[in-house]
């Protein structure tokens, strides 16, 4: 049974606890589909910026399956993510890969409505041609609106490619940065916090006991190591975290009350 803990989304994001995360990915795919479903018919289409890790596969799978196959209007869909390893499109550490595999090649998406990061660039090269490309589809010299990012955030209170103390995660003029990280890690590329902030809806995917104390400390603590997953507070949009009992082991709910 879901349990919505909280309605002050001044003083603390809105959250949704979930069993496990099966529970959670159904109730994500559902929150995505009807947000699309509204956002296009508001506006004719609607972009969603995917993350990487493994939290949001079940997700993927149903985005793939027969039911979501046909609920979402994926020819209205344009298709970002939310930052991405510098290796070639068939890389298993590929998140272009992760989603294509899981369901872009089995949805009736025009391919270009698929933006991919060209991971097989340098980083920086990367970088600044997704940059481009997100300008062209999401406009404005400001900073680009996108109607939903799905985030996850590590155990390490990072999201997206937005490490703890890294200069991308200091970044506050470009809309996408390079991550430069010591070998054998892959460099990225990653969506800036001012490039999050912008979004109309922010939704927060995260599950395990190994999240619980970042959650802990980013939901019901005030964020005072100043994570980047923390960080993220759409200015104008809404921000969402789906948890599943073991992520949100140690919330008190009272808290919320
Ligand atoms: C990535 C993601 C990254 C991920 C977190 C959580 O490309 O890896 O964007 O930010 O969301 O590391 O990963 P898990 O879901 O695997 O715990």
């Amino acid at each position: 049974m879901e349990t919505t803990v909280n309605q002050d989304t001044h003083l603390y994001p809105k959250v949704q606890i979930f069993s496990d995360l099966e529970a959670l990915s159904a109730a994500a795919a559902e929150f995505i589909a009807t947000i699309s479903r509204k956002v296009t018919e508001s506006t004719g289409n609607f972009s969603m910026a995917l993350s990487g890790g493994v939290t949001p596969r079940p997700l993927y799978a149903l985005f793939g399956s027969t039911l979501y196959r046909e609920r979402i209007d994926w020819k209205r869909v344009r298709i970002f993510w939310t930052d991405e390893r510098c290796v070639p499109p068939d890389h298993p550490e590929s998140n272009y890969k992760l989603a294509f595999d899981s369901f872009l090649s089995r949805v009736s998406i025009p391919p270009n409505n698929i933006h991919r990061i060209k991971g097989e660039a340098s980083a920086d090269q990367a970088a600044r041609a997704y940059e481009r490309d997100i300008r062209l589809f999401l406009g404005g010299p400001a900073f680009p609106i996108f109607d939903l990012i799905i985030l996850g955030v590590g155990e390490d209170g990072h999201t997206a490619s937005l490490f703890p103390a890294s200069g991308a995660a200091k970044e506050r003029v470009r809309v996408v940065a390079p991550v430069y990280l010591e070998p054998p890690k892959l460099n990225r590329v990653t969506l800036t916090l001012p490039t999050l902030n912008n979004a109309v809806q922010i939704l927060f995917l995260v599950s395990g006991k190994s999240k619980q104390n970042v959650i802990k400390e980013i939901v019901e603590q005030g964020n005072p190591h100043h994570y980047p997953a923390g960080l993220v507070q759409p200015r104008q949009g809404y921000s969402m975290w789906f948890l599943d009992n073991d992520a949100a082991n140690l919330l008190t709910q009272n808290n919320y009350r």
